[in-house]
């Protein structure tokens, strides 16, 4: 039987995943939105690109959570963005986000349990470390089916930046970056690779620090340019994730995972090395960190926890 993936919301990443996923030819899809006709309208259009092409996936949308219906892999990508207020022109602060995603996380979450019991989540709403716990408590799924994407967007862009500066072929460097998703997660140039070579190896210490800091506000950067964030890259991330997941691929993605002592930690999302299958979180793969490396990780582990106070939970 085909895969089912359903796309819950789709804004700018939920239908810009969709587009990647299509063309992988890995699922059927469905896009769920409640704005409008729009996941009707993006779902129809991006199905009639399929004959140009050249992929079968089917692809529908609509306004109703129920075509969410033994949905295989639910990407969640609904909620409000980090945007200006028309009006006032000031952003949101962080707690009034947590707190408006919180209560959209909480509807998502029932019509989940409702529609895709079995389903594996893979989340994107931010602040994501905060929203994986919202959907764990509200859908009580186990560890592995809640799994939030966002090292494998930062993994990403630190690898564009390294092929770019090294002008060498992305399918080359290995790197991970582990953390919460925000200012403080933690790139690993200890761990990064060109074909084998160790980074350090290739790039001086400065270049390289340039690289890490342009990393970590990479998400700042594209909305300083667009004036709302970015879509490719995200969806991108969340794609690869979808993939490792339906084709059991097991391939080690750096993501959002529920932690129950890795590295020291209880009970707390944080971004960390996870081998994804048809199960989910299969394994959480335990890095030797060194003193400077575990402490940023700890540094981050506290700004998630802060986050995660917000939400009031127990
Ligand atoms: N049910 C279904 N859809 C919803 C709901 C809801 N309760 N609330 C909001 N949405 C939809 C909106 O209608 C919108 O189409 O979620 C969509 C969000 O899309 P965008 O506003 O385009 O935001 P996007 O750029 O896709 O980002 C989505 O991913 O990377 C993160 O920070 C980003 O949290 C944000 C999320």
């Amino acid at each position: 039987m085909k895969n089912k993936v359903a796309l819950y919301g789709a804004g700018n990443v939920g239908a810009t995943t969709a587009h990647w996923l299509a063309g992988m030819e890995i699922a059927d899809l469905v896009l769920f939105d409640i704005f409008g006709q729009v996941a009707a309208g993006k779902a129809l259009d991006m199905f009639e690109s399929g004959p140009a092409i050249g992929f079968d996936s089917r692809i529908y949308g609509s306004n109703e959570a129920s075509i969410i219906d033994g949905a295989d892999v639910v990407v969640v990508t609904a909620g409000v963005p980090r945007r200006k207020d028309p009006e006032t022109g000031q952003f949101p602060s962080r707690d009034e986000l947590v707190k408006t995603n919180q209560d959209v996380m909480v509807e998502v979450a029932a019509n989940i349990k409702k529609y895709a019991p079995d389903s594996i989540v893979v989340l994107v709403t931010n602040p994501l470390d905060a929203m994986c716990h919202v959907m764990l408590n509200e859908t009580g799924f186990p560890r592995e089916r809640v799994i939030g994407q966002a090292g494998a967007l930062d993994t990403a862009r630190y690898k564009t930046f390294i092929a770019d500066e090294l002008d060498v072929s992305v399918e080359d460097i290995h790197g991970i970056v582990l953390g919460g998703h925000g200012d403080t997660m933690v790139p690993l140039p200890r761990h990064t690779s060109v074909a084998g070579i160790p980074i350090t190896e290739l790039l001086d210490e400065a270049k390289l620090d340039d690289i890490i800091e342009r990393t970590r506000k990479g998400g700042g950067e594209i909305v300083g340019l667009l004036g709302y964030s970015g879509y490719y890259a995200p969806a991108a991330g969340t794609a690869i994730m979808v993939e490792s997941i339906l084709k059991d691929k097991k391939r080690v993605l750096p993501c959002a995972v529920y932690t129950q002592g890795e590295y020291g930690y209880h009970n707390l999302f944080i971004g960390l090395p996870a081998v994804l299958g048809r199960d989910g979180v299969e394994r959480i793969i335990e890095m030797n960190l060194s003193d400077q490396e575990r402490a940023m990780l700890d540094h981050s582990a506290d700004a998630v926890r802060s986050v995660v106070e917000v939400l009031g939970y127990e």
